[in-house]
């Protein structure tokens, strides 16, 4: 197994995106000195692409303007054998999705000052790359994917935003502007659904959304199919803040409710614009600054030594040895991973069949990936599954697919308990009925 990428050594594992793999990396120097980075580079099955080459490339072009403590700095880009690297400041952090999800898990959200200064933060970011300039005058730089995944925090409290891997500025513009939906689906704002277009305004309705999700602890656009979600947020169709989330200040549902604006002329028109407006309502609490809210919350949350996402590089598969196997090599497994298939299969039909045949509750179906619900409550109790009906309690555990669900529990008396939850692969979740 290969752990040199050029003159780094790679030690863990960070992340994976759609397009892009990162790993923590060092560069062992002189008398045992060792700099931490974070490398990037392509997935290895798109390393032939070369409409994924060109957006990496573009990524490193438009990441080397900028330099600025809220982002992530590029230190390096260079071609190895056949694949990018792009060579990154090494952020000791989790990404604000794994912060949200373990707070679920617990039950607790992220308190609001500490999720306006998370805010404030990544404003000050945009700030800073939206009015850009270079030598010919303004880049125009939006980032096109502002999403949980995109924000990093470390264990002091410090957010930095992070991939300009679909970003759009005035030097690439023509190349990357194609009619392809860019960006994760439920962050989209409406005039990227609609119009395949987006300006700085479309980052702050993504803003908007994430706001909106760390002040009341759901996502304002779910649905069961992408299809959905792009017509509910088209349609400007969400639950008000200012009623999931009547404990907070209500300067601050304005503000998500102006961020959320179908018309871009309606929302802030600036990054600073919006980042002013939140920081009234900070005035509002004057006994905790935000950050060091955060700080002591992440503390309570999460044990030492915990507040980082590196896999060890021993336990991961670097997917660029596993892919370099020669086609030759490859026909030679294909009668082996046929017959492991046909046994999957059969053993599937027979663990289904003796699921079913003595009782007629309801259908699961399990897989590595998925996600396992569990259902505890009264008895008779009616269970939906984003308003379908999927069984009567007591219900075995049901496989779904990770995402976002929402679930509703209706007690034969007709009481009725509602959870939104999130779900990643492998995650196991029991839901609770209210007593
Ligand atoms: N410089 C870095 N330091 C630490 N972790 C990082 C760094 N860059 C990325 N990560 C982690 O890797 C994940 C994926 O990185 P990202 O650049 O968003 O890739 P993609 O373009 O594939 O989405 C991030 O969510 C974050 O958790
Ligand atoms: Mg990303």
């Amino acid at each position: 197994m290969k752990s040199t990428v050029g003159p780094y050594t790679l030690v863990a594992k960070l992340g994976e995106g759609g397009m892009a793999e990162v790993f923590k990396a060092i560069k062992p120097g002189p008398g045992g000195f060792e700099k931490p980075l974070a490398l990037k580079r392509i997935l290895p099955p798109y390393h032939d692409r070369s409409d994924m080459i060109s957006m990496f490339q573009t990524e490193a072009k438009i990441h080397s303007q900028l330099s600025h403590p809220k982002l992530l700095n590029l230190i390096d880009f260079f071609q190895e054998e056949n694949s990018f690297v792009l060579v990154m400041e090494y952020f000791r952090s989790k990404n604000l999705s794994q912060v949200m999800l373990d707070a679920r898990r617990q039950r607790i959200l992220i308190p609001w000052q500490a999720s306006l200064f998370i805010c404030s933060e990544l404003l000050e970011a945009l700030q800073y790359a939206h009015n850009k300039k270079d030598a010919n005058g303004p880049l125009r730089i939006v980032h096109r994917d502002i999403s949980p995944q995109n924000i990093l925090i470390s264990e002091e409290g410090w957010v930095k935003l992070s991939d300009f891997g679909i970003a759009l500025a005035n030097i690439e513009r023509d190349k990357t502007a194609t009619g392809l939906f860019k960006g994760k689906v439920k962050y989209l704002s409406p005039e990227q659904i609609e119009k395949h277009s987006a300006d700085y305004r479309s980052d702050l309705f993504s803003t908007g959304i994430v706001l909106y999700e760390m002040i009341c602890g759901c996502h304002p656009f779910y649905a069961k199919s992408d299809f959905e979600i792009m017509n509910q947020i088209t349609a400007g169709e969400y639950k008000k803040p200012a009623v999931l989330a009547p404990q907070v200040p209500q300067v601050i549902h304005n503000c998500i409710d102006k961020a959320l604006s179908l018309n871009p002329e309606d929302r802030f028109q600036s990054a600073k614009e919006m980042r002013d407006n939140l920081l009234t309502a900070q005035e509002l609490d004057w006994n905790q600054s935000g950050h060091s809210l955060l700080m002591g919350w992440l503390e309570n949350i999460y044990k030492p030594d915990q507040m980082h996402n590196e896999t060890p590089i021993s336990s991961t598969v670097i997917l660029g040895e596993q892919t370099r196997i020669s086609k030759k090599q490859s026909y030679k497994w294909i009668p082996i991973f046929s017959m492991i298939a046909i046994l999957g299969m059969l053993g599937m039909i027979v663990w289904y069949a003796r699921l079913h045949l003595p009782s007629n509750t309801s259908s699961h179906v399990t897989s590595v990936g998925r996600s396992i619900l569990r259902f505890s409550g009264q008895e008779g109790s009616t269970v939906y599954l984003n308003g379908k009906i999927i069984g009567k309690l007591p219900m075995q555990p049901y496989t779904v697919d990770p995402g976002s669900y929402v679930v509703l529990l209706v007690s034969p008396k007709k009481q009725t308990t509602i959870k939104e939850i999130t779900l990643q692969a492998g995650d196991h979740t029991t839901v609770n009925q209210d007593p």
